[in-house]
C-alpha cells in the first residue's frame, strides 16, 4: 500500500501539522462564533476542518457537514442540505417528525436502502421551493440542537452559493444565522477571492458576519520529517535537501506533496533504496506526462497576454503591475493585464497570496517552463 494519499481528505495517520490552526477553529465555534477559513485550493481547508469535526464532535457538538459544491439549483440545495442534516441523526423517525412538523411543503420519506439500513429523502411532490421553505430549512439546524445541544454547520465550497442567485439565499441564510443561538457556522471554500468578497464588501449581506483566518503552507520542517519517517518505513532513504527539493517541486503545497512522494515511492519500493535529485525528476516528468494533452489544450486556449502573463509568473508573481515587471515580461497595458490577472484568477489559473500571485498547479508550471 503506498503510504501517500491524495485526492481524499487526509486522516489519521496520513494527517500532520495545523494544530495551532485546528484549536483556533475549535475554540472560535465552540465560543459560539463564525468563521471563514480562507485558502486556496489543495491546500488541506478540508482535511483540517474534518479533523476540527473530529474534536468539536467529541465535546458533543452535533457538527453538519455540507458541500456546495455539486448545488446547482434550489431543489438540489433542499435535497442535498436534507440530507447532510439527516446523516448524523441516531433516531431518523424522530428527525422525520420535527422536519415534517417544521417544514409544510415538502413529505420526509424514510425508506431502507440496499444494506438494510433507513436513509431519508424527500418528496417535493410539485411544491415550489420558495424563500419561506428555504427559511425553515435553514433553521433546522437550530430545532435539532433542542435546548441543551449546540449545532455547528460546515459550509464546503461556499461561494458556490451565487449559484442559488435567483432566491436571495444569501440574504436569507445572513438573516436566519443572525436568529440562531444554538448554531455556528464555519464557511470555507478554495475560490479565496469570492468568499473575500462575500465577507469583505460592504454592500454584501455577510459583511462582517463572522471572524476570519486564513492557512497556508505546512511548515517545511515537518514535511520533511514525514517524508523521511514515511520513506524510512519502506526502508528508502531521504536526506534532508532532497526532501526540500521535493518540497519546492510541489511549490510546497500539501496536495501535490503527496502526490509527488506517491510517485517517488512508487518509483523506488521495490528498487531502490535511496531517493536523489535524479528521481525526483524522473516522476516530476512523468506526472506532467500523464496531464501534458490537457496542459496543452489549457494553454492554446488563452488569449495572448494570459499567456504571456503566464510565462511570466512563471518566472516571479511580485509586483506584476510595476512599470518595471511589465517592459521585462513584455506584457500589455495595466487594464489589459488587470483584465487577464482577473480572468485567471476566475477560473483557478493563478492565485493571489500574500501579495504574490503564483500558478496554482505547480506541474503546469513545469510544462510552462518546456513551453
Ligand atoms: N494536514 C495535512 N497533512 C498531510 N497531508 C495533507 C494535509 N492537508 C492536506 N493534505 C494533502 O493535500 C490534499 C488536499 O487536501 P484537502 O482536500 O483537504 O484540501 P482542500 O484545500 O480542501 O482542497 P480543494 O481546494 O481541492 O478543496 C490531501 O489529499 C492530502 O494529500
Ligand atoms: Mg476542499
Amino acid at each position: 500500500m503506498n503510504p501517500f494519499s491524495y485526492g481524499t481528505v487526509a486522516r489519521g495517520d496520513n494527517f500532520y501539522d495545523r494544530k495551532v490552526e485546528c484549536t483556533r477553529i475549535v475554540e472560535t465555534l465552540s465560543g459560539g462564533n463564525n468563521l471563514v477559513l480562507y485558502a486556496p485550493r489543495r491546500f488541506g481547508k478540508t482535511s483540517l476542518v474534518f479533523k476540527a469535526i473530529e474534536r468539536l464532535e467529541r465535546q458533543g457538538f452535533i457538527c453538519i457537514y455540507f458541500d456546495f459544491m455539486p448545488v446547482f439549483s434550489p431543489e438540489s440545495f433542499v435535497r442535498l442540505y436534507t440530507k447532510a442534516l439527516s446523516m448524523k441523526q441516531t433516531n431518523l423517525e424522530k428527525f422525520a417528525q420535527t422536519f415534517a412538523s417544521i417544514i409544510k411543503n415538502i413529505r420526509p420519506l424514510l425508506s431502507f436502502n440496499a444494506e438494510g439500513s433507513p436513509e431519508f429523502s424527500v418528496d417535493f411532490a410539485g411544491s415550489t421551493i420558495d424563500e419561506t421553505l428555504i427559511a425553515q430549512l435553514l433553521d433546522m439546524p437550530e430545532k435539532m440542537a433542542g435546548a441543551n445541544k449546540r449545532v455547528l454547520v460546515f459550509f464546503d465550497e461556499f461561494q458556490e452559493v451565487e449559484k442559488l442567485g435567483n432566491i436571495n439565499f444569501e440574504g436569507l441564510l445572513r438573516s436566519r444565522i443572525q436568529q440562531q443561538r444554538s448554531t455556528n457556522y464555519l464557511f470555507f471554500g478554495s475560490k479565496t477571492h469570492l468568499l473575500k468578497e462575500l465577507f469583505n464588501n460592504k454592500k454584501r449581506a455577510f459583511y462582517n458576519a463572522a471572524s476570519q483566518m486564513s492557512i497556508g503552507s505546512l511548515p517545511e520542517e515537518d514535511t520533511i520529517a514525514y517524508l523521511q519517517r514515511k520513506f524510512a518505513a519502506s526502508a528508502i532513504a531521504l536526506d534532508t535537501e532532497t526532501a526540500q527539493y521535493i518540497i519546492s517541486v510541489a511549490a510546497n503545497i500539501p496536495h501535490y506533496i503527496q502526490l509527488m512522494a506517491a510517485e517517488i515511492w512508487q518509483y523506488t519500493v521495490n528498487s531502490h533504496h535511496k531517493v536523489t535529485k535524479k528521481i525526483v525528476d524522473e516522476c516530476a516528468k512523468r506526472l506532467l506526462a500523464l496531464k501534458n494533452d490537457y496542459y496543452m489544450e489549457l494553454f492554446d486556449n488563452q488569449s495572448r497576454s494570459k499567456k504571456q502573463l503566464l510565462q511570466a509568473l512563471r518566472i516571479n508573481g511580485k509586483n506584476i503591475f510595476s512599470t518595471a515587471y511589465i517592459a521585462n515580461h513584455r506584457l500589455p497595458g495595466v487594464t489589459t493585464l488587470q483584465r487577464a490577472v482577473n480572468g485567471l484568477i476566475n477560473d483557478g489559473t493563478i492565485e493571489k497570496m500574500n501579495n504574490e500571485y503564483f500558478i496554482t498547479d505547480p506541474f503546469f508550471k513545469l510544462f510552462l517552463a518546456n513551453t
